[in-house]
């Protein structure tokens, strides 16, 4: 199944290619919207040795001069040090402004990459080539990039669209399973806060989405890039609609500090998250009961947690949260939804609400 769609964004809009096998028909697919001579791929050892080769090849046919350059795996080297060297390899290489980076690999190459592409010469252009399933579904899309700086995750970044995403679904295939299961988190978070049809299928095909059917996984990235491009399109420097996209991530991150980032992945976090952010939304007496099981039950159905691991508090999970810089100036605010389907801001909540949420 091949599918695209295009994010609108006026002169920065951007197509998104979906479908098993665009692996090897990248160099084509950047052919049509690039004059690039020289691409940079940016990945990691790990990716480049799955998928390097391939890439590199396709990019060849495609006419383009190729050079790669590897960065260390994990969010410990989401930093400025790593984005220099990027610059460095760029640099020795000769690129200029008419020439391209590509990101091959999982956020964490996105997000550097990214950054790198905004910055080196004042930018060049930037290509996704996401292969995690968080990455195609939410990474990818929509500009955000960055690094960790000091204690604070993102603190350095800009906004910086891509000309181009391909997501191949082919190559999740090599991801291991929790890796998985964190991107499918992200997949029903675009259920739960904009479409209720989509939640729906998800329910029907839980079981498919497990065993990694090539269709279904196709449609979930396609359902889930086009609510994200929908939301960047009206919004997309979060100056309003797109925080919902933040939906049970304020949870999430308490819940991550209190555990000091170890024991859950982000997106078993978030999938905590979005279990208590249904509860609140319950509590405060926007959400029925039924759909808040629902949340709850497809996220476990998914193999996701809902509650905290035992001996985490909800006073501490909500101490986590304090710092996070979703919450503006002291005044607790989240992101609620009244329906499956329709998410919005809630500020002014009360800590008592926010520990029962919690589970306290
Ligand atoms: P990640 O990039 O660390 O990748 C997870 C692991 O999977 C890594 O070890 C990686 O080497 C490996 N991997 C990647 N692709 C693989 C494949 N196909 N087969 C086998 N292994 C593979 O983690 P992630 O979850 O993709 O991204 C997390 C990052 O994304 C965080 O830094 C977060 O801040 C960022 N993020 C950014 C945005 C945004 O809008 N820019 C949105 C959400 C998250
Ligand atoms: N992942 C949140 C955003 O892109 O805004």
């Amino acid at each position: 199944m091949r599918n695209h769609l295009k994010v609108n964004l006026r002169e920065r809009s951007y197509p998104i290619f979906i479908g098993g096998g665009l692996l090897k028909e990248a160099g084509s697919l950047l052919r049509r919207v690039s004059k690039a001579p020289k691409v940079c791929i940016v990945t990691n050892a790990a990716v480049n040795r799955l998928y390097g080769g391939a890439l590199s090849a396709s990019l060849k046919r495609g006419g383009f001069g190729v050079v790669t350059t590897l960065l260390g795996d994990g969010e410990r080297f989401k930093n400025l040090k790593n984005v220099e060297k990027i610059y460095a390899a760029l640099y020795r290489a000769g690129f200029d402004r008419s020439d391209a980076v590509l990101a091959l690999g999982g956020g964490v190459v996105g997000d550097m990459a990214g950054f790198a592409a905004a910055t080196y010469m004042r930018g060049v252009d930037l290509i996704q080539f996401p292969t995690t399933l968080l990455a195609q579904v939410d990474s990818s899309v929509g500009g955000k990039t960055g690094v960790d700086f000091l204690k604070g995750k993102n603190m350095v970044g800009a906004f910086y669209q891509p000309k181009l995403v391909v997501c191949d679904p082919d190559v999740l295939k090599t991801l291991p399973r929790r890796e998985y299961l964190c991107g499918l988190a992200e997949v029903v978070k675009y259920g739960a806060i904009k479409n209720e049809r989509f939640f729906s299928w998800l329910e029907k095909s839980a079981d498919s989405m497990l065993d990694g059917d090539e269709g279904a996984l196709g449609k979930a990235v396609l359902e889930s890039c086009r609510v994200k491009a929908g939301v960047v399109e009206r919004d997309e420097k979060e100056s309003g609609e797109r925080a919902i996209l933040n939906f049970g991530h304020t949870f999430g991150h308490g819940l991550e500090t209190a555990l000091n980032f170890r024991r859950l992945k982000h997106g078993e976090a978030v999938a905590v998250g979005m279990a208590m952010a249904a509860r609140l939304s319950r509590i405060l007496g926007l959400l029925d009961a039924n759909s808040e099981k629902r949340v709850e039950n497809l996220l476990s159905r998914l193999g996701l947690p809902v509650s905290p691991p035992a001996g985490v508090s909800a006073a501490e999970v909500l101490r986590g949260m304090e710092h996070d810089k979703k919450i503006l100036s002291g005044r607790l605010r989240f992101v609620v939804i009244d329906k499956i389907g329709r998410a919005f801001v809630r500020e002014g909540v009360s800590k008592e609400m926010v520990l029962s949420a919690c589970g306290g």
